[in-house]
């Protein structure tokens, strides 16, 4: 992509400040966020200027003109925790659907081309069934995998209706630099490499063999820049490495990579989790060209050095 005029919603976050950077050099990028969980320190490395507007998605004025004159808008931002959902599921409801409906109906209104919304595998929900693939029946199983599902009909709708061109990305477990690891919800990968980076040992949830996709932001932002030009209008495409790897596997490759053993200590599992999700990647190969590059012994240990950096 080069010369275009992007707006990605939630750019200040973990993957969209990715992403910023790395449309960042060859694209004229703005940014909408409120910054309730990101942060303009995310954006400190982007190359060349991006316009940061802080406002929320909920408000109109401000999504109106920060979609003035854009070609492509990548809607990532979103209340993103499960666990914090079903606590709050009013908040999901209204920053994930009602802030989706607010961002397609901006984007009809200002004529932008295309929309990339980030979905999730939370989508499919607890089906024990693997690989995941597009076609198969959503079954959430929380109010932020609900949120995502109606963010999901919604694109589909006003496509339909408006004829804008709306892509829906289904993202695995994504990692990497600037995910925060203070959450009670963080993701794994960032809380490991936070307790590794500061010497500490790990809490494991279960038995540890529970199994994930992780996929290197590195390589999310290169499936998502292709989502944002490919002939892909209206598809629905899954976005992970295409391989299952346990938390224990996990763990025990941080060790090798810090050249240390790590403490480990198995907690109770958390209820509702899933045993084990994997992405079908056939479309996003077939369709977007995606293929995986970064390794997850690569993807960690450039995880682990960012961390190793943020020690106070
Ligand atoms: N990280 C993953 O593995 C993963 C997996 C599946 C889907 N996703 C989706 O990708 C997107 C980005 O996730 P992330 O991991 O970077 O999370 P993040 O929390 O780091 O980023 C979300 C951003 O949205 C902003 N935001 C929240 N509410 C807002 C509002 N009302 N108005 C404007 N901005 C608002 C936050 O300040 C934050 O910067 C989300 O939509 C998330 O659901 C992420």
């Amino acid at each position: 992509m080069q010369g275009t005029r992007v707006l990605v919603t939630g750019g200040a976050g973990f993957i969209g400040s990715h992403l910023v950077e790395h449309l960042g050099a060859r694209n004229d990028v703005a940014v909408l966020d409120d910054l309730s969980a990101g942060s303009l320190r995310n954006l400190e490395t982007v190359p060349g200027d991006v316009h940061v507007k802080r406002a929320s998605i909920l408000n109109r004025k401000a999504l109106s003109t920060a979609m003035e004159g854009r070609e492509i808008v990548y809607h990532l931002a979103a209340r993103t925790s499960v666990p914090d959902s079903v606590a709050h599921p009013e908040a999901y409801w209204r920053t994930n659907v009602q802030g989706t409906l607010g961002v397609l109906k901006a984007a009809v209104d200002a004529k932008v081309r295309r929309v990339v919304f980030a979905s999730s595998a939370a989508v499919y929900g607890n089906s024990e069934m693997n690989p995941k693939v597009e076609t198969m029946r959503p079954a959430p199983a929380s109010p932020y995998a609900t949120s995502k599902m109606v963010g999901e009909f919604a694109c589909e709708e006003i496509a339909s209706l408006k004829g804008l061109e709306a892509v829906v990305v289904r993202i695995f477990n994504a990692y990497g630099p600037r995910q925060d690891p203070t959450s009670p919800y963080a993701s794994v990968i960032a809380k490991f490499c936070a307790s590794v980076a500061s010497n500490e040992g790990i809490e494991i949830y279960g038995d540890g063999g529970q199994t994930r996709d992780f996929l290197y932001v590195g390589d999310l932002t290169t499936a998502l820049e292709l989502a944002g030009e490919r002939p892909v209008a209206g598809q629905i495409i899954n976005v992970g490495s295409g391989s299952a790897t346990s938390v224990n596997e996990v763990a025990r490759l941080l060790s090798e990579i810090a050249g240390v053993p790590i403490r480990t200590k198995h907690g109770e599992p958390r209820p509702g989790d899933v045993r084990d999700s994997r992405a079908d990647i056939t479309r996003a190969a077939a369709k977007l060209g995606f293929a995986p590059h970064t390794s997850l012994r690569d993807g960690l240990g450039r995880t682990l050095v960012w961390y190793r950096t943020q020690r106070p």
